[in-house]
């Protein structure tokens, strides 16, 4: 195929690209951004497989074939709370990938030129190499402390960041022999450095609290974007620099409004020790230290919304791992349908993963107008009888405004205390990822209804019906 027509599809899959992350920014639009992508993608590999000939058609077929029937079979069947870890590892692959093609890039017979585009032509390499092998390792580490394998606990090792500095120090060092090596004998310099990158990426990432993880998981998809840019240069692929570019950047925007949903800088994510004791039960179902909390039955909520006119349901963690949504979405119908306004609030960070309440109700068919960002339910709550908070804890909690010592002071909340009632379902009185105490559990408008989100809604769903 000629260069041009191939030249032509490349600008065709990029503006795709864009438009598909453009796209992904909404709820409404994201089947089609998606969709978008994926016809972006079809376009880049055809015209790729076009560029090497037949040859390379077949090989790029036996890579792409199998690689895809598994991809396909591992993401249907990875569950939604999975998610971060099953994208931690597709990460790992990109890195893996960069490290080998920068090896290839140099030992290849491509490997030409002279002077100062040879130098440019090593550092490309080596740039791509290292980034892929932190990449590789951080992203295998991150995996394994959200998968369970690995202790999600902080392993601080003592003078960590002087260790981390020597690090790249040294990998700075083996950079300039490999650059002035003759031919292809820089290579040992080159492993070493994959090596020493590699521990790098691993003990930076296991210094990092397990309930961190999904920060870092979205720095490391910053990470892959540049070593697949990376990689673009070594192979004079402008498709593969713009792709990465796109990955990098969008993924250091994610990583920064991960963090201020949090209120958190991005340097206190990375130094790590922030809500690693997550989940550490301060009570059993009845009280606290704090004093006695007002306990409602399944009944007695299916009571409660019979009497009231608006309703605001807040989302979190606990719905996604009870799978609540579903059931969730029944009542909405049901109440809508005897008149109720019914709304659902959104935080920014609600859950593990960017956007993972609006997926869950979307999954659920619930429709996309009555789904509110935090600050436009916020204003109106002091004005709503009654408030469902189903799995969620951090981003209802008051300290966050009330009390400047708490670890998650300054963080933006959904101020639900504010609504006439406020039935709160979960478990028991175990505290969030943030490992903090919740007051709006003693508040005198706060019920609480215990026990499994999923069993609680489906209970209250046929009291309803049955009403
Ligand atoms: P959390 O504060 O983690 O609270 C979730 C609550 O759900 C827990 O207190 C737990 O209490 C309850 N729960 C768990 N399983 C349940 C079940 N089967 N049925 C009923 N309840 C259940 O969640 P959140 O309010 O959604 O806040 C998210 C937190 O994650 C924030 O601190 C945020 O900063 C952090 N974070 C979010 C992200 C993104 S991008 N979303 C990324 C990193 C960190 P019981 O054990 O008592 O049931």
């Amino acid at each position: 195929m000629p260069t041009e027509i191939v030249t032509a599809a490349y600008i065709a899959a990029a503006a795709l690209f864009v438009l598909c992350l453009g796209r992904l920014s909404s709820q409404e639009t994201a089947r089609t951004g998606n969709m978008l992508g994926v016809v972006g993608m079809l376009i880049a590999l055809m015209a790729t497989a076009a560029l090497r000939g037949s040859g390379g058609t077949w090989m790029l077929a036996a890579a792409l074939v199998p690689g895809a029937a598994i991809g396909a079979v591992v993401a249907s069947r990875v569950r939604m709370t999975a998610m971060p870890q099953l994208v931690a590892i597709l990460h790992s692959f990109v890195g893996a990938a960069a490290v080998l093609v920068g090896l290839a890039t140099y030992l290849g017979p491509g490997h030409s030129g002279s002077g100062a585009e040879r130098i440019l032509h090593l550092v490309e390499t080596y740039a791509g190499v290292c980034i892929g092998s932190v990449t590789f390792t951080g992203s295998v580490v991150a995996w394994g402390k959200l998968q369970g394998v690995i202790s999600g606990r902080p392993v601080m090792l003592p003078g960590r960041h002087a260790i981390n500095l020597a690090l790249v120090a040294a990998s700075a060092v083996l950079g300039v022999w490999f650059c002035r090596a003759p031919g292809a004998e820089g290579l040992v310099w080159v492993l070493a450095a994959t090596g020493l990158t590699g521990l790098l990426g691993a003990h930076f990432v296991m210094a990092i609290g397990g309930a961190d993880m999904p920060v870092v998981v979205s720095m490391l998809n910053s990470y892959s974007g540049w070593a697949a840019a990376a990689a673009g240069f070594m192979l004079d692929n402008d498709l593969l620099i713009i792709t990465g570019a796109l990955v990098g950047s969008s993924g250091a925007i994610l990583s920064y409004i991960m963090c201020r949903g949090m209120n958190r800088s991005f340097l206190s994510v990375i130094l790590g020790g922030f809500g690693t004791e997550g989940g550490a039960v301060s009570g059993g179902a009845g009280g606290t230290a704090a004093g006695p909390v007002r306990e409602i039955s399944a009944a007695g909520t299916a009571d409660l919304l019979r009497r009231t006119r608006s309703l605001v349901i807040v989302p979190g963690y606990g719905m996604a791992v009870a799978q609540a949504q579903h059931s969730l979405a029944e009542i909405t119908r049901l109440l809508r349908d005897r008149g109720v306004e019914v709304r659902f609030a959104i935080h920014p960070v609600a859950g593990r993963l960017p956007g993972h309440m609006n997926v869950l109700l979307a999954e659920a068919s619930i429709p996309y107008d009555i789904v509110h960002e935090m600050e436009e339910v916020n204003g109106t709550l002091p004005e709503t009888d009654t408030v469902l908070v189903i799995g969620a804890n951090d981003i209802v909690n008051p300290s966050a405004q009330d009390d400047p010592a708490s670890p998650i002071a300054g963080m933006p909340v959904l101020e639900v205390w504010k609504a006439r009632t406020v039935v709160v379902m979960k478990r028991g009185m175990a505290s969030g990822y943030a490992g903090v105490e919740n007051p709006l559990f003693f508040r005198e408008n706060t019920v609480m209804l215990f026990g499994d989100a999923k069993k609680n809604v489906d209970a209250i769903l046929a009291e309803l019906r049955a009403g």
